[in-house]
Parts: C-alpha cells; structure tokens; sequence
C-alpha cells in the first residue's frame, strides 16, 4: 500500500503510523511544578539530538502536566524505562490530576539528582538530568496551530548505575531498555551485534 499521510487514508482499522518508526526509546520524564509537585510519565515521541553537548527532546500531544512542569521550573530528568520497570512505566502514564505524586502512584523511590531538583526513579540504571532549552510548536495539517510540542532539554549531568558498567562500557543489554512499537506493543534489547564503520 501507499496512502496519503496527511488524509490518513490508509484504510486499517487502526494508524500504522507508530508501528513503523520503531524502536523509539522511552523517556520517562520526572519533573516538579512551581508549586512542588512532582510528575512522572513516559514519552515515547522521545530520543538525542546530539552528544557534545548532548539535548534530548520529547514531544507531547496537547499541554499535559510535563510540558507544564517543565516550562515553569526549567527542569527535568529523563529516566531510562527497563524490562523490570515496565509495569511503573505503564503505570504513570495514567490520567490523574496535576498535584498526583506518579513515583507514589507506581510504587517507586525518589533519588535525589545532583544538577537538577526533580527528582530521579532510584530503580533505573540511568537518568539524564536535564535544563530545559526550548518548546518546538507544531503546526497542524494546513498548517494551522498544531497540538504537538516538542520539548528540547539540554544534558548537564547522566547518573549510571555503576552494576552496568563493565571494563570501562555500558552493558546495554543487560539493563534491558523497553522501547516502544505501534499500537500497544513494546520491544525490549536484551541482546546486542556489533558492526564497524568501513575505514
Ligand atoms: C510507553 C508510553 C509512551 C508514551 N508516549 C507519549 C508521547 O510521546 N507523547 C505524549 O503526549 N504522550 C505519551 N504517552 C502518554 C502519556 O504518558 C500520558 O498522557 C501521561 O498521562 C502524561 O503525563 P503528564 O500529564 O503527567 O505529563 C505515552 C504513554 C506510554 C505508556
């Protein structure tokens, strides 16, 4: 087949859209509103911009609390989403109010992060603390005023669970990210082949 993306003609019962830009990574986003509140919800419209330095981005779907958050405070932490976290992860992407603790909702511990004041999940390997550098909008079909964001943080300090290095690398496989597929599917690395780049 070959449809039209912006009629979405494509005739399936469901989009197939997120089915075919996979994996995406999870960026399961913790942060803290003016007033103190702390939020936790994954993003899976989610990856790096680059690595010296390093930004990341994550692109929300309408205003929700961690764009919210994040614009009044500058701030977030992106936490790695793993095999053994998937339940959590699931569990705070949830629609509750804005002043819902999600780490408490998940059942998960709050570690505190060194650069930045939200908070980090004290269960994942990995966090990347985050000052936040500027909101993407999006415009819509037509080009009118789109409901998408995209929020662009830059990295200014990376905790790593010390277990997973090994010889001086990360073992990605054996902290087993999930990523995200279409529909509600989900792909987990716990297996890796490296390939050289020709010379
Ligand atoms: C694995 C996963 C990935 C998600 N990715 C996105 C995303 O990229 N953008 C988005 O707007 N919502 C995404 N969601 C839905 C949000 O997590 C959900 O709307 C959540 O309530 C937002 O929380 P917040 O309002 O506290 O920011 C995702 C949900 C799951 C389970």
């Amino acid at each position: 087949m070959h449809y039209d993306a912006t009629r979405n003609d494509h005739g399936l019962a469901l989009d197939p859209f997120k089915a075919l830009i996979v994996p995406r990574p999870i960026g399961w986003i913790s942060s803290l509103g003016a007033d103190g509140s702390v939020n936790l919800a994954p993003y899976s419209f989610f990856n790096a911009m680059s690595d010296t330095p390093a930004y990341v981005f994550f692109g929300s779907a309408g205003r929700k609390d961690s764009i919210r958050n994040i614009e009044e405070t500058g701030e977030f932490v992106c936490n790695l989403a793993t095999w053994d976290l998937r339940e959590a992860v699931n569990a705070t992407s949830a629609r509750v109010a804005r002043h819902v603790d999600e780490f408490e909702l998940a059942g998960l511990a709050k570690a505190p992060s060194r650069y930045v004041k939200p908070p980090r999940v004290a269960e994942t390997p990995v966090a990347f603390e985050c000052r936040y550098e500027q909101t993407v909008r999006l415009a819509g079909h037509d080009h009118e005023a789109g409901g998408y964001a995209v929020v662009v943080g830059r990295v200014v300090g990376i905790y790593i669970d010390d277990r997973f290095i090994h010889e001086g690398r990360v073992d990605t496989a054996a902290m087993k990210p999930i990523a995200r597929l279409g529909y509600s599917e989900y792909a987990v690395i716990d297996e890796v082949f490296r390939m050289r780049r020709p010379d």
